[in-house]
């Protein structure tokens, strides 16, 4: 049996963080009930301390789980922050707060103003001070893919003594390159006594386009918990995006020692939900999700599809909901697309006959994006009219 990996879902949280996709109340109910359709294991409903309103949502999600996902409030380092988190999820059934400080040279610098011997001493007093209102606590380690090795190692290994249940190590700036970042959490794994006990989760943006192969290598060096949201939301260019770690884990879980039990035909309905929530259109070409996922324009690829899908797709797009696999047909198509596409529609062409409606296909193709059935229906009309005139 290969290692359960928790999906994370920080939609609600950081994905709500990208400029212009902020949600309300109802309509973050609306994405966790779709969340719990889902199955992820873990939703992160919001930072209670922010503002009257997201205090509301996290309250609320939290009474809406139940016992089906774990509840996160997110805070920093901060007594009062951990209160307001502490009271919000006071109804859940499964809660658990999300606490944590930067640990970068850049953090400690420029934005907190705090020695090492400081960080390390408020790491440790926020899982303490969490620890009181509930067993779960998360710490998460801010900017950890640009801090230093050991301080890192030093800074969990304070957070597990202390009782963290999960340890995050967040690639804050989506710096990292995948290989480096794996050997991060191996160090970790090799270097802080008792982390076997505890959840490593791994939380990736996607600066440089990597946020999902981030995921999956901290996944391949002993993380079992990957924090990310729908479409790859989030701040700037994005968290890791659901729907790319799960499919890369159901396609390599045994090279990765990994499964998760998330049900995956919900994607393409989760994709446009958050969409037309946070009015973010999600990339024609994302992977998964985007409308061109499963689709084929050219005559070579749609041959092959044709004949096999799978020459083409790795994925049964069924298997994410997104129906089935598209042929596109334009100025690129072939002779075998234009024909399956006649056919569907009621017509049968060969040889000498299928060539000339190609060749008038082709002269419409080239003025156009794409041809619709309607277009293909007049073609073959306009050829009648010709025939019988
Ligand atoms: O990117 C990050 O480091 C975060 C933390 C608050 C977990 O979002
Ligand atoms: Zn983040």
């Amino acid at each position: 049996m290969t290692r359960k990996i928790d999906i994370f879902d920080t939609t609600l949280r950081d994905g709500e963080q990208s400029p212009g996709a902020s949600m309300n109340t109802e309509e973050k109910l609306v994405v966790a009930r779709q969340l719990l359709r889902m199955k992820v294991d873990v939703i992160e409903a919001g930072f209670p301390i922010s503002s009257p309103g997201d205090f509301e949502s996290v309250r609320r999600i939290a009474e809406l789980a139940g016992d089906d996902a774990t509840v996160v409030g997110l805070t920093r380092a901060v007594e009062k922050d951990i209160d307001r988190a502490a009271e919000a999820l006071k109804y859940a059934k499964r809660p658990r707060i999300h606490t944590g400080l930067g640990v970068s040279p850049s953090h400690l610098h420029d934005k907190l103003r705090i020695t090492e011997d400081q960080c390390l001493e408020r790491a440790e007093h926020c899982v303490r001070y969490a620890k009181k209102y509930m067993n779960d606590v998360q710490f998460y380690a801010e900017d950890a893919g640009r801090s230093d090795y050991d301080f890192l190692v030093k800074v969990i290994q304070r957070v597990v003594d202390a009782g963290a249940t999960v340890v995050n190590i967040p690639d804050t700036t989506g710096y990292s390159l995948p290989a480096e970042f794996g050997r991060r959490i191996a160090y970790l794994m090799e270097n802080v006594r008792g982390i076997e006990n505890v959840t490593v989760s791994v939380h990736c943006h996607n600066d440089l386009g990597m946020a999902t192969a981030l995921a999956l290598e901290g996944v391949k060096n002993g993380a079992t918990q990957i924090e990310c949201t729908i479409n790859g939301l989030g701040e700037r260019a994005g968290n890791t995006a659901l729907e790319e770690v799960v499919m890369g884990i159901r396609m390599h879980g045994e090279e990765l020692n990994a499964h998760t039990d998330i049900n995956t035909r919900e994607f393409a309905k989760a994709s446009r939900l958050v969409s037309s929530i946070t009015g973010m259109s999600v990339q024609a070409n994302k992977a998964i999700v985007g409308a061109n996922a499963f689709a084929h324009s050219s005559g070579i690829h749609q041959d092959g599809v044709l004949k096999k899908r799978d020459t083409y797709e790795i994925i049964d797009p069924a298997d994410v909901g997104a129906g089935q696999s598209q042929i596109v047909l334009t100025a690129r198509s072939g002779h075998a697309a234009l024909k399956h596409r006649l056919e569907e529609l009621g017509y049968e062409f060969e040889g000498d006959a299928l060539d000339k409606v190609y060749e008038d296909f082709l002269n419409l193709a080239d003025k156009k994006k794409e041809v619709y059935d309607e277009d293909l229906e007049s073609l073959i009309h306009e050829r009648d009219r010709q025939v019988s005139a």
